[in-house]
């Protein structure tokens, strides 16, 4: 039996690859980069997760910001309808304007319409120079600030803009046996990482950027990487959060899409929220509720919402349900940000969609899987 992880075929001028579902997302990027090209994708899973799942559940990752979704980079798929029929469409092609562009269906439909064997995706060069700058700052309007210059004076060479709240960083300097990444604690962290092709080019406008920032006291305090191990190194306490809030308790996770001038306002909402209801001591772990963190890819607007428990309780899951969904939708925010929906999530999909969108989702989930066989129950919510 195959593994179907075999990469079809590379091309290094158009930049464009054509792999097999079950190809480990690092092992494509070991693929490339000899080419000098890389995924446009990265994430902490890298070394387990597979193409066919990412591009199933449409992962977004650390880099986004600088090379967009799924959406975007993949040009072509493979794909194996429930009746047995292949559709194969492994196009090459930058650009295509014939018919309906059928492969978004698939990207992002989390195995519910068919099942993704192959993709062609575009892939961009891998950077010459990499930055990693480490940031402390004193409120969430300092982080957004940071962001707004960053994009400003970074600009094109900007790769990802990243935050960790206090809280995050207490657990995972527990949990990972890290120290302080600066001088001293800090209410918000920031990661903000360079991709460009002119390392003194790069280091110049970051290193001015960031004298800036620490002269008019936006920034308190920073490091620069001085080489590739500090780049893995200041990245370890962004990567390491989801391992290190499981370790500490039983993890609810939520991943919020909120416009970034509200995007804090829901974690210290839940926090008010959830001490309201008896279960939560902001002051204390002896509640129900060890923690409440919120970190992730404030640069795409992206929320990591994750409430540590002391155990799975049906009190925790009745003061969290519905009412971070409630929050979310009082935003105009996305319940799901780059997770999917799943099992757990297809029932609160209106939330973020109207009933109109469902409706329509309903019956293309009924064209082409009839028989509800690909991953029934999950997903969209039930019919009436
Ligand atoms: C991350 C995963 C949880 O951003 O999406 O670390
Ligand atoms: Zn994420």
């Amino acid at each position: 039996m195959s593994n179907m992880n075999q990469v079809r075929s590379f091309d290094a001028v158009s930049g464009v690859i054509v792999a097999e579902a079950g190809c480990i997302l690092e092992s494509l990027n070991n693929y490339l980069i000899p080419h000098g090209s890389m995924m446009p994708l990265d994430l902490g899973a890298k070394g387990s997760c597979h193409i066919g799942g990412n591009l199933a559940s449409n992962a977004g990752g650390l880099r986004l910001l600088r090379y967009g979704s799924l959406h975007g980079s993949t040009l072509g798929l493979e794909v194996v309808l429930p009746d047995g029929t292949i559709l194969n469409n492994l196009a090459t092609l930058r650009k295509d304007n014939t018919g309906y562009d059928l492969k978004q269906l698939f990207i992002g439909s989390e195995g519910t319409l068919g099942i993704i064997t192959a993709a062609s995706i575009l892939t961009p060069q891998l950077p010459k120079a990499v930055n990693v700058a480490f940031l402390g700052v004193k409120d969430y309007q300092a982080v957004q600030t940071v962001f707004r210059r960053a994009r400003q004076e970074l600009s094109e060479i900007l790769s990802a803009f990243e935050f960790i709240d206090e809280e995050s960083m207490r657990l995972v300097k527990i949990h990972a046996s890290l120290r302080d990444p600066l001088s001293d604690s800090f209410p918000f962290y920031i990661l903000i990482e360079t991709h460009g092709s002119n390392k003194e080019h790069d280091d110049e406008k970051l290193s001015s950027l960031l004298e800036k920032l620490m002269e008019e006291e936006i920034v308190q305090d920073g490091v620069v990487a001085q080489d590739e191990t500090q780049v893995t190194s200041l990245w370890k306490y962004r990567e390491f959060i989801p391992e290190a809030v499981s370790k500490h308790g039983k993890t609810y996770k939520y991943d919020l899409s909120i416009p970034l001038p509200s995007l804090y306002q829901v974690v210290e909402k839940i926090r008010v929220h959830l001490e309201s209801q008896g279960v939560f001591d902001p002051k204390s772990e002896s509640g129900l509720i060890r923690a409440v963190t919120g970190y992730g890819h404030v640069g795409d607007g992206n929320l990591h919402l994750n409430v540590v428990a002391s155990e799975v309780s049906p009190r925790v899951a009745a003061a969290l349900e519905p009412y971070v969904y409630e929050l979310t939708s009082s935003y105009q925010g996305s319940i799901s940000a780059e997770h999917g929906l799943g099992f757990q999530k297809a029932e609160y999909l209106k939330y973020s969609k109207s009933p109109e969108m469902i409706k329509l989702m309903q019956i293309t989930k009924k064209q082409y899987d009839p028989q509800g066989i690909l991953n029934p129950y999950k997903y969209l919510p039930t019919l009436e």
